[in-house]
């Protein structure tokens, strides 16, 4: 039997078009239809529940609040039933007929995956703007330097089109993190290199309605999993982008501080307490957007937690003169060294006080 799942989110136009090519592809086949839906609010799960009447091989899974991409495939593949697992976007930008060389591929080769990769010589890449296109390549040579070298001659780290053989993935998918677009990039990480994996040429068509749902954190996602896989998967991601949102705030101060001394001529000591406080502001602001973004904070809270984080912050900078000075003293007589684990110390205090206190129950 084979699995095919589709995550869609507001694809009210898009996905019984699909869901019609699919039933006449498959039809020689056993097979199931799983579509996730995060309660769309275009009323993309009454399409679907209206077309189902039709075809009890079609099965709908509703979730309630938007959980993401990853999370939708995920569920989808964990309600599976069939041997092959048949992941594609609920778009129409995947052109279907693929999905039978897919099959046939991994059933052939007796592989783990095949991917449906958008960057073969026979590939036909539509679908994706000139920048996308860019971003895309990008973003694929640097899963590549990420991952194990096994997988260095794959094209589409990134796909939204891949076929797996269940007993494989079973071990694998429930291990899956389930921010963002990643999906197969994780898997591909999580399996270090053990699986066998082939691909085969896709053809990714323009969207026919509504638009792609991928946005600066989707990529920022992105950025923390490759950062992530180089720690060998060690460093928490949130830990990860909290630590990159810090390094944007040093940019911050020293460039409010540059901006005042020398435009506004004010002084330096009255300069950098403001510097500070939009430093460390800024920072609130970004990690409340992409670090604690499942938690963000709105409106009320947004203030009160903004208040919260200026005092989690301002503790230890008086505790980063101790920890420095007592470094320096007992341990390390290297100025570098004591304040570098002043800083480490300090980080390491700021991420665990935040996450507890300011976005609750987000370690
Ligand atoms: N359930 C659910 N929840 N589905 C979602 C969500 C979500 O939060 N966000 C997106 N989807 C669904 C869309 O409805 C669509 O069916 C599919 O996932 C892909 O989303 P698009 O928004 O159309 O993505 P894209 O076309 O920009 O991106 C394509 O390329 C990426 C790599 O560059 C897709 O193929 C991605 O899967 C791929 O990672
Ligand atoms: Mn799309």
């Amino acid at each position: 039997m084979i699995s095919i799942v589709i995550p869609t989110f507001n694809e009210v136009e898009n996905i019984v078009p699909l869901l019609k090519n699919l039933t006449v592809l498959v039809s020689d086949f056993e097979y199931e239809i799983i579509v996730v839906d995060d309660d769309s609010p275009d009323g993309t799960s009454n399409e679907v529940n209206k077309y189902m009447k039709s075809n009890n091989s079609i099965k709908l899974i509703t979730r309630i609040g938007r959980s993401g991409l990853s999370s939708a495939i995920k569920e989808g593949l964990i309600f599976a039933q069939g041997k092959y697992l048949l992941v594609l976007d609920g778009d129409g930008q995947h052109h279907p007929t693929f999905i039978l060389d897919m099959i046939e591929k991994i059933k052939k080769n007796k592989s783990d995956i095949v991917i449906g990769s958008r960057f073969l010589n026979n590939s036909k890449l539509e679908g994706l703007s000139n920048k996308r296109s860019r971003g895309s390549k990008i973003a694929n040579k640097l899963a590549r330097i990420s991952l194990h070298k096994n997988y260095s001659k794959l094209t589409d780290y990134l796909s939204g089109c891949f076929c797996l053989e269940k007993e494989m993935a079973k071990k694998y998918i429930r291990k899956i993190e389930i921010n963002g677009f990643k999906f197969l990039y994780e898997l591909l990480s999580l399996s270090k290199g053990n699986l066998t994996v082939l691909e085969v040429p896709l053809i990714f068509k323009e969207r026919r309605f509504g638009n792609s749902k991928l946005d600066i954190a989707i990529v920022w996602d992105f950025l923390i999993s490759i950062i992530h896989n180089f720690t060998l998967r060690l460093l928490p991601r949130k830990a990860i982008s909290f630590g990159l949102v810090g390094i944007s705030g040093v940019f911050v101060q020293l460039f409010i501080t540059s901006f005042l001394v020398e435009i506004f001529l004010i002084d330096f000591y009255n300069a950098l307490p403001f510097a500070v406080i939009s430093a460390a502001t800024s920072n609130f602001l970004i990690n409340n957007q992409v670090t604690f973004r499942s938690d963000r904070l709105k409106n009320l809270a947004l203030l009160i937690g903004l208040l919260k984080f200026l005092i989690v912050a301002s503790l230890p900078v008086i505790a980063n003169v101790g920890i420095t000075t007592a470094i320096y003293k007992y341990i390390s007589p290297d100025t570098f060294i004591a304040q570098i684990a002043g800083i480490a110390i300090v980080y390491a205090w700021n991420y665990l006080a935040s996450s507890s206190f300011v976005w609750k129950k987000s370690i």
